[in-house]
């Protein structure tokens, strides 16, 4: 857990210096069709409320496991104060086990490098949308 805190406070130092970008250039057409793995516990329209998974409208900028009304969250994410970047994203979707291995998300996240931009520069745009 430590270890896991010190990539995390290493992430979020990144993004405080501006080095916001990813290591890859995503397409948000191709990452919704990655999405479609996550849409089976998550949605990323704010009108469709919680599923499974909390809602994903706007995540980035919010601070992980603190959403009003989703219930599942696991002790690991309700005790997190770090806020989700577009870069913590991109490190924890590569195996999301392994960054926190008690959380309750069941999923092995996106190993592929390139599906990972893609998914996560949806992500940034469906946040966009209302
Ligand atoms: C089997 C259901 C399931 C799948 C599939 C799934 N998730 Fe999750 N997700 C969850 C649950 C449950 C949580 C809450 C985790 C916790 O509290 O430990 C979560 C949490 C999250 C969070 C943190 C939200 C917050 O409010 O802090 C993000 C971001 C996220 N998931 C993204 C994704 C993405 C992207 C995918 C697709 C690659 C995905 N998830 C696939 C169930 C799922």
């Amino acid at each position: 857990m430590r270890q896991v805190l010190a990539v995390v406070a290493l992430l979020q130092a990144c993004a405080v210096a501006g080095a916001q970008e990813l290591p890859l250039e995503g397409d948000a057409e191709r990452g919704r069709l990655v999405f479609g793995a996550c849409r089976t516990c998550h949605y990323a329209e704010a009108y469709m409320g919680h599923n499974n998974g909390p809602n994903l409208h706007r995540i980035f900028g919010k601070v992980a496991g603190k959403q009003a009304g989703f219930r599942y969250y696991s002790q690991v994410f309700r005790d997190a104060e770090f806020v989700w970047t577009p870069q913590l994203m991109y490190a924890w979707l590569e195996d999301p086990m392994r960054m926190f291995p008690n959380s309750s998300m069941m999923s092995l996240g996106v190993p592929d490098p390139q599906a990972r931009a893609d998914l996560i520069v949806y992500l940034m745009q469906a946040s966009v949308r209302e």
